[in-house]
């Protein structure tokens, strides 16, 4: 750890404003590449802990913690949450037994992760909340006994939520899948469709999306009933998914000459909610969509169909560069084809707790949407970037995480917006 000041390793983080307005001063760019060659200067432990089965109507979680979870590059980084702000990890009102604690992560196990003195420290050592990996463990337990607390109401309406952002790599179907297991799992309808032709939440959910598959494309294209090419997912109950195949990559051209072209999805799924009646199914509680990092026809889609604008920030130094296109695009929706679309929810992804940055960011986004950013943060996690390759989401994949508690945070909070 250097002896330097971190606040002067860290530039001053650039208003939201000049983004927004498409201007980025000079020095902080130069200030960004300093920062990108200097190491993190914080590190803080991200353990987790194991949970009891799931209660219906409500989110998993248990105060019993076992396991401890790698971060990204080995080493660990600290959520934040609904009940544990950005870079809190203050809190210890009242100490939490923790029984002796098992070395899940094979990182840790290696003996890999630096000062894995973390694993010693989650044992029964952890109540008295000395150190910061104690301290971690205790909040989060504090978080899953709160999140264990609520009662997981279904909306008054069926809630049509778009998870949009056009950068790649920000965490849209990441969270998108994990939004909609989290909800599921607590006993909600969830229907997920999958219209990024790269098919990333159809993998994440299990679900078949190989070219001969028929999927969202067929929908769009060929106004084949979306009940046709619905699948359940294989790992959580009451979670449907629209898949999308390799096809889709033409869709955007193929829609132009199309009648209607871009009210194509809102018609599906207002025909789809009808055939859930007409066959005495429970209505929907969520449909949510995982949008291609784009701002073409296929996101247009979404946005008509979609009632509410889910936007993924991630908490590094260029993802607000963008934002302020999104917002225009948005609000030539609102516009001109669906007067009801709104941001409702903005999430912040990525969360290193380790870096100043992150942290400025977060701050940033918060002071610009204070009403639409989330109170949880979603920590950069290597349980959250190894799911997909299980075919799985962290809900399902580790539900002891740190990730997947985040993910239920979240879950909760858009939940309970349940007015918006
Ligand atoms: N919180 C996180 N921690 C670590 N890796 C993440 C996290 N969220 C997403 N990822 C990984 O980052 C990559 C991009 O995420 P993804 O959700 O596919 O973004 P998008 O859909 O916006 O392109 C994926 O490999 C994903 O597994
Ligand atoms: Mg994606």
């Amino acid at each position: 750890m250097s002896s330097t000041d971190p606040g002067q390793r860290v530039p001053t983080f650039a208003s939201l404003s000049s983004f927004l307005s498409g201007r980025r001063p000079a020095a902080d760019r130069q200030a960004e590449v300093r920062t990108r060659v200097q190491t993190p200067e914080t590190t803080s432990p991200e353990p987790t802990a194991t949970e009891a089965a799931p209660a219906p109507g409500r989110f998993e979680g248990s105060a019993v913690a076992t396991g401890i979870e790698a971060t990204a590059n080995g080493s660990a980084a600290t959520a934040s949450s609904a009940v544990a702000p950005a870079v809190d990890e203050q809190p210890a009102e009242a100490p939490t037994p923790a029984p002796p604690a098992v070395v899940s992560s094979p990182a840790i196990a290696a003996g890999s992760v630096p000062g894995s003195g973390v694993a010693a420290a989650a044992g029964p050592q952890s109540s008295d909340e000395s150190t910061p990996l104690a301290r971690q463990l205790a909040n989060e337990n504090r978080r899953r006994e709160r999140l264990k607390a609520k009662d997981v109401k279904r909306p008054p309406a069926t809630r049509y939520l778009t998870v949009s952002n056009q950068k790649g790599g920000v965490g849209k179907t990441t969270t998108a899948v994990n939004i909609a297991a989290a909800l599921a799992r607590a006993g909600l309808n969830v229907l997920v469709v999958d219209i990024d032709p790269q098919g990333n939440a159809s993998t994440a959910l299990g679900i078949p999306h190989s070219a001969d598959v028929d999927s969202i494309y067929d929908v769009l294209l060929d106004d084949v009933p979306l009940a046709d090419v619905l699948v359940p997912c294989p790992d959580v109950d009451n979670l449907l998914c629209a898949p999308a195949t390799i096809h889709l990559a033409g869709a955007e051209i193929e829609l132009v000459s199309l009648v209607a072209r871009e009210q194509r999805l809102r018609r599906a799924l207002d025909q789809y909610e009808t055939h859930r009646a007409d066959t005495g199914q429970e209505r929907l509680d969520y449909v949510i969509i995982d949008c291609p990092p784009s701002l073409g026809l296929l996101t247009v889609n979404a946005f008509v169909a979609a009632r509410e604008v889910v936007i993924p920030i991630q908490c590094e130094y260029y993802a607000l560069e963008g934002l302020s296109q999104l917002l225009n695009n948005i609000s030539m929706i609102q516009k001109h084809l669906n007067s009801s679309l709104e941001v409702s929810t903005i999430l912040l992804t990525m969360y290193d707790g380790r870096t100043n940055l992150a942290a400025q960011v977060a701050a940033e986004v918060r002071e610009h949407f204070p009403h639409q950013v989330l109170d949880a943060v979603i920590p950069r996690s290597v349980r959250i970037s190894e799911a997909p390759s299980y075919q799985q989401t962290v809900i399902t994949y580790d539900p002891s995480s740190s990730g997947a508690l985040s993910y239920q945070e979240a879950a909760t909070e858009i939940n309970e917006r349940a007015s918006a």
